[in-house]
């Protein structure tokens, strides 16, 4: 199989278990009218279960639970039982994603080719669905360790905790919003990179290679090709702001430039930044000759972050 087939076995797999997700099944207009219907013990209510989907479900690369996956792989063959895991990262990427859009962070209209979650459903519902999502996931996890016994669950779900939480994702995206319109900075790219967008690159690799029992010297391996790909990939979506075409995104572009952002391009140039992004995925990849041959889709995962044009 080639990478793309490989990538579209790994995306079906993904999307058909989102949308299998018990909690996010059923009528739909059992509660369409939150107003006139009655409320119904046990199943979340509407607008917010149609909020949580309509962003779920809008077509993302889903690139983090892929990565989960294939981590998992680099050891072991099953998908069954680490699918809730990477069903996990995509709603706790896509609650980062609602949030990242709303007016008071980066104020975007449009997100995976649609409306962002806060013009279509309002801000408190916009706020809400990612609130919605963020447990969401830790309950979806957490549900699969209860329920397989997996030996590695909860510390696979400690590393994701640690990585979305206050140290890593929202530590990054706070002082990517507090930095704005503040002079470049190399430490605090750096920073900002590592955390807003390394983290959560990152985790599925870590949690992958955690569930299916790897040792440290292959954890520690897996970790540097997750942070090499992820300052990478934020590299790459800070050239597509500048030089990306908006239909293709599915995101409006020069938006980092309007918001004064601390962006890679803007510390470094465009073309440093281009060279930095072939560098580290270069490191990426060097990184998983600890599980040759096993790691060929991986390889061409980091080659196809760098290559993309959305
Ligand atoms: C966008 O992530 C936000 C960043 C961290 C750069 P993706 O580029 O993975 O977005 P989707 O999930 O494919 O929409
Ligand atoms: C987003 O970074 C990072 C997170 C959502 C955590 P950006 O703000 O650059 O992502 P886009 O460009 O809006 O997708
Ligand atoms: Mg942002
Ligand atoms: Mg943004
Ligand atoms: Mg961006």
């Amino acid at each position: 199989m080639d990478f793309k087939q490989t990538y579209d076995r790994y995306l079906r797999a993904v999307n058909a278990a989102i949308a299998a997700h018990p909690l996010l099944t059923g009528d739909e207009n059992l509660q369409m009218d939150a107003l006139s219907a009655a409320p119904v013990d046990g199943v979340i209510p509407e607008p917010l279960k149609s909020a949580v989907r309509y962003s779920l479900l809008l077509p993302g690369k889903r690139i983090r639970p892929v990565l989960l996956l294939a981590g998992y792989h680099l050891l072991k063959d099953d998908w069954e039982s680490v699918m809730p895991y990477a069903v996990a990262l995509e709603m706790i990427h896509t609650y980062s994603l609602i949030h990242d859009d709303l007016p008071a962070l980066d104020d975007d209209e449009l997100r995976r080719g649609q409306p962002t979650s806060h013009r279509v459903f309002g801000e408190a519902m916009a706020v809400l669905a990612g609130d919605a999502l963020y447990s969401l996931a830790f309950e979806t996890m957490l549900q699969a360790a209860l329920q397989s016994g997996h030996p590695y669950a909860l510390g696979a779900i400690a590393e994701i905790a640690n990585r979305a939480g206050v140290r890593g994702m929202i530590a990054g995206q706070t002082l990517d919003v507090k930095l704005e319109g503040t002079q470049p900075r190399k430490d605090m790219v750096h920073y900002i990179q590592r955390h807003k967008t390394g983290d959560l690159l990152t985790a599925p690799v870590t949690a992958g290679l955690m569930l299916a029992g790897a040792d440290e010297a292959l954890l520690a391996a897996g970790q540097t090709y997750g942070e090499k790909l992820g300052n990478a990939f934020q590299i790459v979506d800070d050239l597509l702001d500048l030089q990306g075409d908006a239909t293709i995104l599915g995101k409006q572009t020069g938006m980092d430039a309007k918001h004064g952002k601390m962006t890679w391009p803007a510390v470094y140039g465009e073309e440093t930044s281009r060279r930095d992004a072939e560098r580290l995925i270069r490191e990426a990849k060097n990184a998983l000759h600890a599980f040759a041959p096993r790691a060929a889709f991986l390889e061409q995962l980091a080659d196809f972050t760098i290559d993309r044009a959305s």
